[in-house]
């Protein structure tokens, strides 16, 4: 004989979950999920991509395991961003696949934004908007019931220190005010991979600390980041594993004692980042 328990109250799971699909587990509902144990976060594969007759992507291969903090560097113009956007759906391959833990963006583009959050180098906010309307806004188009959004865009905006700044139109914001509401809005579907081409470009120590600090707890719950960076140090610092790519391609990749290696550059064991990225890039002095 089946025992009837009462089935706990889906808003307080949601509070509660790291996810929605926990929060409807949490709330007793049968979920269907597959198992997705040995899926890779981001898997692309012969990724191809010109302008007019100079190729931004050229045959870039990348698997990216679930729960890797993963930065791609690279000089001006390698191609990061052009590849950034192909996995966001924004822009097409001509050549080559993209899969977002398992869902191929550009066959099943709605399961794979599903799981995705992207942030690009210049998001675009409403002006006329306050921070935790521009929240309840996104979450709307991603049809997230109001009493889930609101304690999530709590959260987010607690995390980022723009909790005091609620009653303010995002139009009078800062430009790194402006960037963290960007990341809270990309996170907003709380979605297990995370895609930032640099978030951290033109934020205060303040300000790039909390970005930081984000992003870590929610590679400590399971969830992936894959971000760009100029800044070396920040490579060095979170990222398990680093990319380097230049021309379009990956000429490089692992965890900092695996590219120092691979650079055998002239500072040995005791090479920064800086001067494996300069030595591998062709750049060194
Ligand atoms: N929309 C575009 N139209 C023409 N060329 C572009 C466009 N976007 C990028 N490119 C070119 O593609 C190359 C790669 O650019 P990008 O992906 O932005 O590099 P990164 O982000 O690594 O600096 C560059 O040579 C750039 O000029
Ligand atoms: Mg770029």
């Amino acid at each position: 004989m089946a025992a009837t328990r009462p089935r706990p109250d889906p808003f307080r799971a949601a509070r509660l979950a790291p996810s929605v699909v926990e929060a409807a587990r949490i709330a007793g509902y049968d979920v269907a999920m597959t198992d997705t144990t040995d899926v890779a976060a981001l898997r692309i594969s012969g990724l191809v991509r010109h302008f007019g007759a100079k190729v931004a992507v050229d045959h870039l291969d990348l698997v990216i395991p679930r729960g890797e903090f993963h930065a791609l560097l690279g000089p001006n113009g390698a191609g990061k961003t052009t590849t950034l956007r192909i996995v966001a759906g924004l822009l097409k391959a001509e050549f080559g696949s993209v899969q977002i833990l398992g869902h191929d963006i550009a066959t099943a583009p709605t399961q794979a934004k599903q799981v995705l959050a992207f942030l690009p180098d210049d998001p675009l906010l409403y002006g006329k908007l306050r921070p935790v309307e521009y929240l309840e806004f996104v979450a709307g188009l991603w049809g997230i019931e109001p009493a889930l959004a609101a304690p999530r865009a709590e959260e987010l905006l607690r995390w980022l220190d723009l909790w005091d700044h609620t009653r303010e139109l995002v139009e009078g914001f800062s430009r790194g005010m402006r960037q963290k509401l960007a990341l809270a809005g990309a996170l907003i579907h709380d979605p297990q991979v995370l895609i930032l081409d640099e978030p951290l470009t033109g934020l205060d120590a303040a300000a790039a600390r909390q970005v930081k600090d984000l992003l870590l707890a929610r590679v400590r719950r399971g969830h992936t980041v894959v971000l760009t960076t100029h800044i070396l140090e920040v490579a060095e610092r979170l990222a398990q594993r680093i990319s380097i790519i230049q021309r379009g391609r990956i000429i490089a990749q692992g965890t900092l004692d695996e590219l120092r290696a691979a650079a055998a550059t002239r500072g040995g064991a005791d090479a920064t980042l800086e001067d494996v990225f300069l030595q591998l890039t062709g750049s060194a002095a």
